[in-house]
């Protein structure tokens, strides 16, 4: 076939990586010593982090450089899926600095640009790439304060910023935090993380579908029963989580970002293209057309919202959650959400996406599964071993024991034509030799790069708050608002989430 002359042809050329100076905001934080400078360390173990590259984290407590590299140093070592090496770990570290600064104080921003401009004079990059790892309640004042002082413009470079979840709190703080943002920055240097997207098994999704012939033709709601998205952690409150999560519960947490992330890559058209924009412009046409809940019973009927009650994970007693730290004893946040979504287009028209997530489920583990249609029920139905078997059922683990596998029928070995469910299964570990990258590797790598695809643009973030706020509304804005359901710690959910599938002759997959 012929190559339509308009496309990309290499997509290896995408990923250049520029050097330049990271300022992160919020260095103090837990995200910056457990995730990003992990990050930043395994590229540079890789050999894949750009030469010069500079680090310098901004934050209110006085530290010196040496101190700010010590306490970075620690977490690395527990964290490093590479392991520590001094030496490595004495030259990467060398280009790491630190500078106070309360976020509101207009002249802490001054200094910083002094600071920068030295650093470009004595040979670093110009190019400037802002990080905002603080609590979100700085994002405003940390923008502001960039523009101003005129840091967000450079003479010689680019400037971009990289912006982390929680991307407001709802529709309207998300409009608001998108006016401030652009402007500072344009959208085009707006990089807004998901880290799902980052995940290797989540990029994978396009690969698999739009690499594959096989795949492809059986993707819509003539072959496909149902999807199920399952996102199960064993974690509860630990570390003072509780003060966030408290204000936040699983629906704004994961499902407005992490997941509807998921299932826009499931569902989404072939883009027209792989460039940033193709890719963005297909997933939100998936948004926009998720069934709307017109009113509260909608939510009632199709939305399961559960807190845990005391009970065991992997042998540990631990409480329930309004007994948690930080969480308000009478709380009505939600620690399990579980939905049905209707996506009402043609390819999809009829086919239930089911969705949960849960804090205290039994282990940790993110999967996708698409439920094929049954074959049939001719020739083998009434084979021995067929009843109750289940269908072709194909799984994409994101996490952990990342890889794909699909069920399939078989005979078993014998005389008689007795049949067995059996897996084709692909392992990453097995195929690749080597687990994947952290997610935060390749997103600080495509910021460097420029491209944004794994990024999630304005009018993605926005749709999905405007899906997700009608749901908050039913909740907590209603006269008669939909019970909040029980599961004990430990357990795989709330009974009503069950009958939720149960109702349209459906059941969860056990991870
Ligand atoms: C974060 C949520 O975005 O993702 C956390 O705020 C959650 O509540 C975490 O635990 C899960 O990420 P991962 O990569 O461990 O699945």
């Amino acid at each position: 076939m012929e190559e339509n002359p308009f496309r990309e042809a290499d997509l290896s050329l995408r990923n250049h990586p520029e050097s330049c100076i990271l300022v992160i905001f919020g260095a103090t934080g837990d995200l910056t010593h457990r995730k990003l400078i992990p990050a930043l360390y395994n590229l540079a173990a890789d050999g894949d982090l750009p030469a010069g590259l500079r680090v310098v984290g901004v934050a209110r407590r006085e530290k010196s450089d040496e101190e700010f590299r010590k306490g970075l140093e620690e977490l690395n070592k527990e964290v490093s899926r590479q392991g520590h090496n001094d030496d490595l770990w004495a030259r990467f570290s060398q280009n790491i600095s630190y500078h106070t600064s309360e976020f509101s104080d207009h002249e802490g921003y001054l200094a910083l640009k002094t600071r920068l401009d030295e650093m470009e004079a004595e040979g670093a990059s110009p190019n400037r790439l802002y990080y905002l790892a603080s609590a979100p309640e700085f994002f405003d004042d940390i923008l502001l304060h960039l523009r101003q002082s005129g840091l967000n413009h450079a003479e010689n470079g680019w400037c971009r910023a990289v912006v982390e979840k929680p991307f407001g709190t709802d529709l309207a703080t998300a409009q608001h935090l998108n006016e401030v943002v652009n402007d500072t920055f344009a959208e085009e240097h707006t990089y807004r993380i998901d880290h799902y997207l980052g995940k290797e098994t989540a990029q994978n999704i396009m690969v698999l579908r739009f690499a594959n012939q096989l795949f492809e033709v059986l993707w819509n709601n003539r072959f496909i029963d149902h999807v199920q998205i399952t996102c199960a952690e064993h974690l509860g409150m630990e570390g003072g989580r509780g003060g966030y999560y408290d204000k936040s519960g699983a629906l704004r947490d994961m499902v407005q970002n992490h997941l509807l992330q998921l299932l826009s890559l499931v569902a989404m058209e072939p883009p027209a293209d792989l460039s940033a924009d193709g890719v963005r412009d297909e997933k939100v046409k998936v948004l926009k057309c998720l069934r709307p809940f017109r009113h509260v019973d909608d939510v009632a009927a199709n939305v399961v919202r559960a807190q845990y009650t005391s009970g065991t994970v992997n042998g540990t007693e631990v409480p329930g959650y309004r007994r948690e730290d930080r969480v308000n004893p009478g709380s009505m946040t939600e620690s399990y959400v579980a939905l049905k979504i209707m996506i009402d287009n043609w390819r999809w028209a009829g086919v239930p996406f089911y969705m949960r997530m849960g804090k205290r489920l039994p282990r940790k583990g993110t999967e996708i599964s698409i439920h094929f249609k049954d074959a049939p029920k001719v020739l083998f139905n009434a084979a021995p071993g067929s009843e109750a078997m289940p269908g072709n059922v194909l799984v994409i683990r994101i996490q952990p024991n990342e890889g794909i596998s699909l069920g399939i029928r078989s005979k078993r070995p014998g005389p008689a034509a007795t049949l067995q469910a059996v897996k084709m299964d692909f392992l990453y570990q097995t195929s690749f030799g080597k687990g994947s990258p952290e997610a935060y590797e390749r997103l600080l790598l495509d910021a460097m790069a420029g491209d944004a695809t794994l990024f999630a643009r304005k009018d993605e973030v926005e749709t999905a708050w405007h899906y997700v706020d009608q749901i908050e509304d039913a909740w907590h804005q209603s006269a008669h608002p939909p019970k909040m359901a029980e599961y004990p710690a430990g357990s795989w959910g709330p009974k009503e989430a069950d009958e939720l599938l149960n109702q349209s002759g459906h059941e969860w997959r056990r991870l």
